[in-house]
């Protein structure tokens, strides 16, 4: 693996730490309190082509790499992970599977205006019923004619309120069990598709968390994303490619909390000296900004990877596995670190902790990363 950034990575490394430290930085605090959707600089990273970093420029996108992809969403991260999902879906979980998947007219209708950042996309395969057992679909896509009609309900979906376009998977043929799920991409104004409602969570709570409902609602068969019977292969190659995303995520959460930390144990005294010069908070610090760097580590070799078409299924789930757990320690540490203060709101780091919790739920539960690993170490 190569450990030297090229121009172009270090170059849209540095765009996205100027942009998240002057636009997004400034307002995490707010939007996280009011659990406000932050359209205006979601806009601007749309502008900035954050969103869709890995798609071709024919398509709309920046057509920069996973590298680029996966340094630009640290930096995000690191200021607001609520901006970090919304990014992290659109590019992992909607643009890359209508890239990969779709015909040249559907990446014209589907893809260009997403990855260019006038619309967003959303990913809607859980269910009540299929969280970790995912291929345990429910929603059913019954064909009519030249139509598919979907009924069901999608549960916990990333940016489903916000989203113009989502991509579905539904049963379309139960005999078959998952090999009977297709994908769709459905619009936002189809008749019979609605948001039935928004979570009110414990983190990343300024990006929305919605629940999607569908009531015979028809599309035609040209929404149809690959062949039928493929939408499970679809969901969970698409999902390797999400893992890194989210691992990069957490490495961004983890290295904001530990440079609030940093700070703190520079300006705080404590016995007469500055907290940073007491042996037992050294090493909280050290053991902190290793782990960050353990995790950033596993995260580029996944995204490297997926860079050079080699299969990434195991590193995706390392990296995610690492730096989700990495998170939740490097964040506890650092709240630990402000003491009192860590436990209020003033000093952020609270919400960095809050933050962290989900890196560890979505796109699979780190258990679910151990039985993946498991599996491919194996050959299971
Ligand atoms: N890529 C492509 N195909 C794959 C694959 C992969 N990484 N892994 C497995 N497959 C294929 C298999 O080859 C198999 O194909 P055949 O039937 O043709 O042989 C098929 O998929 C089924 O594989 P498994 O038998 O391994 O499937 P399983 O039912 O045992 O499930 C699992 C495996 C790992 C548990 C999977 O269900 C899983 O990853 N669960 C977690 C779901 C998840 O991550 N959900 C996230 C929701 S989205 C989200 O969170 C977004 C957000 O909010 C930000």
């Amino acid at each position: 693996m190569n450990l030297h950034l090229t121009d172009e990575q270090q170059m849209i490394q540095a765009m996205a730490r100027e942009f998240a430290g002057q636009h997004i930085k400034p307002i995490a605090a707010e939007i996280d309190r009011d659990a406000r959707f932050p359209h205006e600089t979601v806009k601007r990273m749309g502008e900035l082509g954050l969103l869709g970093i890995a798609v071709p420029e024919q398509w709309g996108g920046s057509g920069a790499d996973t590298v680029c992809y996966v340094l630009a969403l640290e930096e995000i991260a690191r200021a607001c992970a609520s901006h970090a999902v919304v990014m992290s879906v659109n590019n992992s979980l909607y643009c890359e599977p209508v890239l990969k998947y779709g015909t040249d007219a559907q990446r014209r209708r589907f893809l260009t205006p997403v990855a260019s950042g006038h619309a967003l996309g959303c990913f809607a395969l859980t269910e009540p019923e299929a969280g970790s057992d995912a291929r345990n679909q429910h929603t059913l896509a019954r064909r009519d004619g030249d139509d598919w009609v979907l009924t069901g309900r999608k549960l916990f979906i990333s940016t489903g309120r916000e989203a113009s376009f989502a991509l579905v998977f539904a049963q379309t043929d139960q005999a078959k069990a998952h090999r009977g799920i297709t994908a769709f991409v459905v619009e936002k104004g189809t008749r019979g598709f609605s948001v039935s409602r928004t979570e009110d969570k414990l983190g990343i709570r300024a990006s929305d968390t919605a629940e999607l409902v569908f009531e015979e609602c028809r599309v035609p068969d040209a929404h149809r994303l690959g062949p039928e019977g493929m939408g499970f292969k679809i969901a969970l190659s698409t999902l390797d490619g999400g893992r890194v995303g989210i691992a990069a995520q957490a490495v961004g959460i983890a290295a904001g909390a530990y440079e609030r930390a940093v700070a703190y144990a520079r300006e705080r005294k404590a016995f007469g000296v500055p907290i940073g010069e007491h042996q037992m908070v050294q090493w909280m610090l050290a053991d902190m900004t290793t782990a960050i760097d353990g995790a950033r580590l596993l995260t580029l070799r996944a995204a490297t990877l997926k860079d050079a078409g080699r299969p990434f299924t195991r590193e995706a789930a390392m990296a995610k596995l690492f730096a989700a757990e990495m998170a939740m320690k490097v964040t506890t540490d650092a709240v630990q670190v402000h003491g009192g203060y860590g436990f209020i709101k003033d000093y952020e780091v609270e919400r960095y902790f809050r933050d962290a919790k989900i890196t560890a739920i979505y796109e699979g539960t780190s258990q679910i990363q151990k039985l993946v690993i498991a599996r491919e170490v194996l050959g299971a």
